[in-house]
């Protein structure tokens, strides 16, 4: 493992406030990630683990606190550059796959692409081929099974070779068996790509194939060790 840290953050604060009562979720988070290194995430239901990969990945703002790329904050960056980032620099894959359901599986790997005027069908096919859906390009959702949507999902967040790939529950909809295909295949992804990847998983089985565990509880980051 490169010890590089790419991701950082520090004292992060978040609360939610829901009527009259405030929801303090995160409480002074701090974290270290390596630049290339597999990290899993655990926590109770409602620990607030979604919330922490959201403020990681640019999506949310946290109350204070920094997330460092290197050596810079993003959320000191103008809103352009911070959805450019996210754009080019971060990969998303969640539980619930979130792919268009109206577009093929081809433009759906395609579609972080053209928002970055970088089009080229040929990659996305590639990958596709790489996730082991090489004949179901023209496919759309409803057409492939959870697993398949989720290796399209994969393969989505992957088109523009991000440095950060965010994945929250990649498999909590899908059986065990399946489940495990879709981490062999996010560890291959990575063996091959070298990025950042960071994994909330509620199976412990999984959680230990992190290079850093961790667990989030009492609204911060506990190291478990490294695997
Ligand atoms: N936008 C929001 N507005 C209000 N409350 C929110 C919001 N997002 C999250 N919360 C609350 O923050 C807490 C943490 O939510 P979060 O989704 O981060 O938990 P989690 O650890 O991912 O849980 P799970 O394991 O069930 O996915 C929850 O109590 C949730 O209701
Ligand atoms: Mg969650």
């Amino acid at each position: 493992m490169d010890l590089t840290v790419s991701l950082t953050c520090s004292a992060l604060h978040k609360t939610f406030r829901l009527g009259h009562t405030d929801l303090e979720i995160l409480r002074g988070l701090d974290a270290a990630f390596a630049r290339n290194g597999v990290n899993t995430i655990q926590g109770a239901s409602g620990s607030g683990k979604s919330t922490l990969l959201q403020i990681l990945g640019g999506l949310e703002k946290p109350d204070a606190g920094e997330v460092r790329w290197g050596e810079e904050s993003i959320y000191g960056w103008s809103r352009d550059r911070l959805a450019a980032w996210r754009n080019l620099t971060v990969g998303f894959v969640f539980q619930a796959y979130h792919l268009f359901p109206e577009l093929s599986a081809l433009e759906n790997v395609e579609f972080p692409a053209r928002l970055a005027r970088r089009n080229d069908p040929a990659v996305a096919a590639r990958l596709l081929e790489q996730v082991g859906l090489g004949t179901r390009l023209d496919h759309r959702p409803s057409e492939l099974s959870g697993g398949e949507q989720q290796r399209v999902a994969i393969a989505r967040a992957l088109r523009n070779n991000p440095a950060l790939l965010l994945a929250d529950e990649p498999t909590g909809n899908l059986d065990t068996a399946t489940g495990h295909e879709i981490i062999d295949l996010l560890l291959r992804l990575h063996e091959e790509r070298g990025h950042c990847l960071i994994i909330v998983t509620h199976d412990d089985r999984i959680a230990a194939l992190g290079q850093q565990r961790f667990h989030l509880e009492d609204g911060l980051l506990v190291s478990q060790g490294q695997g």
